[in-house]
């Protein structure tokens, strides 16, 4: 069975879809098998890995329909998978995903269709890492109903401390209402400059709020991070000996040490 990580902030651009595909990517060079999940109508983890949306016919939009339209059937998921284009796997996204947001508000069990999707090729990975959008709609909700593991990555400063107070609200209202299984792997400092007092004071914040073993190993900035997308490329594969790539590969040191335990 596989281990299934979300990657969640509802503020934007803190470094989500950067995550989720350098995490995907460092778990696949430790010989995992990889599956990554782009659940954002943004497709910026698909266009991240050199894969163009906009012509895409099968993506994850198509597979909630599949599964909408027959919910007791099994489905074919392969065929959504890009293969052999990365390291690890890709079912990509397209912007017509938003649509789902109101095509699905009033289908029974709703919230379980990413889960369903996902069941279908559960064991053919030891890893899913889902990507999702900032904003807190069905397809978030999605998300969290059919992951193990959440990574929250926040950028330390103090409006974000707020965001990461309110993930932990939802995460206790999704364990509650749809996932009693989905805990907290850690919190992913980004964007971190540690030699600030400004990032030291909301680290030592997060480690008084969450304990000492929720924060992540921090990636610092580093601009490589931010052009590697632009060339379709993971970090590993634009710049592999940056401090960007070593501190991505000490996160994923991190999850795997987390995902046994
Ligand atoms: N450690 C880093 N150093 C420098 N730039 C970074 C770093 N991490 C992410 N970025 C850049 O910050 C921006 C936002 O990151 P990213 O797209 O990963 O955030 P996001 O949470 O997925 O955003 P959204 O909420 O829109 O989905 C991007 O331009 C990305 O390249
Ligand atoms: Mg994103």
């Amino acid at each position: 069975m596989a281990s299934t990580i979300v990657v969640a902030n509802r503020k934007g651009g803190s470094g989500k879809t950067t995550s989720a595909v350098n995490i995907a990517d460092g778990l696949a060079r430790q010989g995992k098998r990889v599956l990554l999940v782009d659940a954002d109508s943004q497709a910026q983890a698909t266009v991240s890995c050199g894969v163009l949306p906009y012509r895409l016919t099968a993506t994850v939009y198509e597979l909630f329909h599949l599964i909408l339209a027959d919910r007791e059937g099994r489905h074919d998921v392969e065929p959504t998978i890009i293969k052999s284009h990365k390291s690890f796997d890709l079912i990509p996204s397209k912007p017509d995903l938003a649509a789902v947001e109101l095509e699905a508000a009033q289908a029974p069990g709703r919230e379980a269709l990413l889960h369903d999707v996902l069941l279908e090729v559960d064991r053919d990975y030891d890893f899913i890492i889902i990507d999702l959008p900032p904003s807190l709609g069905l397809i978030t909700i999605n998300g969290l109903a059919a992951a193990n593991y959440l990574i929250v990555p926040i950028e330390p400063t103090f409006l974000s401390m707020d965001g990461l107070a309110q993930m932990m609200n939802i995460l206790y209202r999704v364990n509650a209402e749809f996932n009693p299984s989905l805990r907290l792997m850690g919190i992913l400092p980004v964007k971190c400059d540690r030699r600030t007092n400004l990032a030291r004071s909301v680290l030592e914040e997060i480690q008084k709020n969450f304990g000492k073993d929720r924060l992540l190993p921090p990636v610092r900035n580093d601009i490589k991070l931010a052009e590697a997308p632009s060339f379709g490329k993971t970090i590993s594969e634009y710049a592999p000996s940056c401090r960007g790539a070593r501190d991505y590969q000490q996160v994923v040191e991190e999850v795997l040490y987390r995902s046994l335990t």
